[in-house]
């Protein structure tokens, strides 16, 4: 028996992060602190998508600096390339040609219906290209190549995945078992972090307010001010209730960075005031991102070792994928070379 859960497969994991612009604190909390913790558990691969990001317009210099920096702050963000594979996602190209088959199995319809599109398309109507809407096919591609059982993102990514996995049904049921099914790991606190100006919105990057979002590199002071700045309600309490978006906003970002459920600060900070609270959300992240700043500021000055282990992180990723590549060369008819 010991014998049998000794040579148990370990599970995998996989996710990336688009490296558009410095992350926030809704990356954070939705996504990277959960990559960070399941590391000496599973198997994991973990990328910077920086093919995502050509379906909005970049300037060439800045992409490439901040797809650096992006590798960077995965390894600050606690990610060891010791332990978990890291890699940009462009230098391995099996998920850009694993991209092209599956989408000669993903319906225009199915496309049409994604969130992200619409929401993408409506806010850069100079520019609905192609990739915007073939999109979540690049991104299906990027999860079945490493055969992942599950993949760690905030509830925005939910309905991508859901497409992933009906591909893999599509595709399986006509080949056999090419991929494995994988699954969203979405988590129970922090899922889906709000912006701080208007707390109905999701807090991103892209926000134009940038008091909207915190970003993991920003300094202490300025954090506390965009927290004192966060616009809440004009009650007094502070409890988590439906209505209250913005005290909820704040109350599970405090949740999640000092690890006390919501009785625990309702009684805290019960006949405290909103500015009390506030602050006290500010001190606690600012304390939580610095030493994810500190190791960023001393990773990313180390070019030699950024590129050494971008490099490492390429091959073996190259390798890893090709295989689940060649399975599906095969499988829909391709010859061999
Ligand atoms: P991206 O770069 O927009 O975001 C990276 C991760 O952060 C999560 N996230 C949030 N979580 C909580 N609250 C928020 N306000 C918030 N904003 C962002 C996202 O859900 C995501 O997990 N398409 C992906 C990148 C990608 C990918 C993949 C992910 C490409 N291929 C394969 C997983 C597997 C994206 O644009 O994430």
């Amino acid at each position: 028996m010991e014998e049998a859960v000794k040579t148990e497969r370990k599970k995998v994991i996989l996710s990336g992060i688009q490296p558009t612009g410095v992350f926030t604190l809704g990356n954070y909390i939705g996504a990277i602190r959960n990559w960070d913790k399941m590391q000496d558990e599973y198997n994991c691969a973990y990328f910077v998508a920086d093919l995502h990001s050509l379906t909005v317009r970049q300037d060439p210099a800045a992409l490439r600096k901040q797809t650096l920096d992006a590798f960077a702050l995965v390894l600050a963000c606690g990610i060891d390339p010791e332990k978990s594979l890291v890699f940009i996602q462009s230098h391995v190209p099996s998920h850009a040609e694993l991209n092209w088959i599956l989408s000669c199995y993903a319906q225009f319809g199915e496309l049409s219906r994604m969130t992200q599109f619409k929401d993408k398309s409506a806010k850069h109507a100079d520019n609905v290209n192609a990739g915007l809407f073939t999109y979540p096919v690049l991104m299906a591609g990027d999860i079945l190549l490493y055969q992942p059982d599950f993949v760690p993102v905030g509830a925005d990514q939910k309905q991508h995945l859901e497409f992933t996995r009906d591909i893999v049904t599509r595709f399986n049921n006509l080949y056999g078992n090419v991929f494995r099914m994988p699954e969203a790991y979405i988590p129970k606190e922090g899922a889906r972090v709000m912006s701080l100006q208007d707390p109905t919105k999701k807090m991103s990057k892209s926000d134009e307010n940038v008091n909207a979002f915190v970003s993991i590199l920003d300094e202490p002071n300025v954090i506390i001010n965009k927290f004192k700045r966060a616009v809440t309600d004009s009650e007094k309490e502070i409890c988590y209730r439906e209505g209250k978006d913005g005290i909820n906003n704040l109350m599970s970002i405090y949740s999640v960075v000092t690890g006390l459920t919501y009785e625990q600060i309702e009684k805290d900070f019960e006949g405290k005031g909103y500015g009390d609270f506030k602050l006290a959300v500010g001190e606690a992240v600012v304390e939580k991102l610095r030493p994810i700043r500190e190791n960023f500021n001393r990773i990313s000055k180390d070019k030699a070792y950024l590129e050494e282990t971008y490099r490492k992180g390429a091959e073996m990723a190259t390798g890893i994928s090709e295989r689940t590549l060649s399975k599906v060369k095969k499988k829909v008819g391709l010859l061999a070379k």
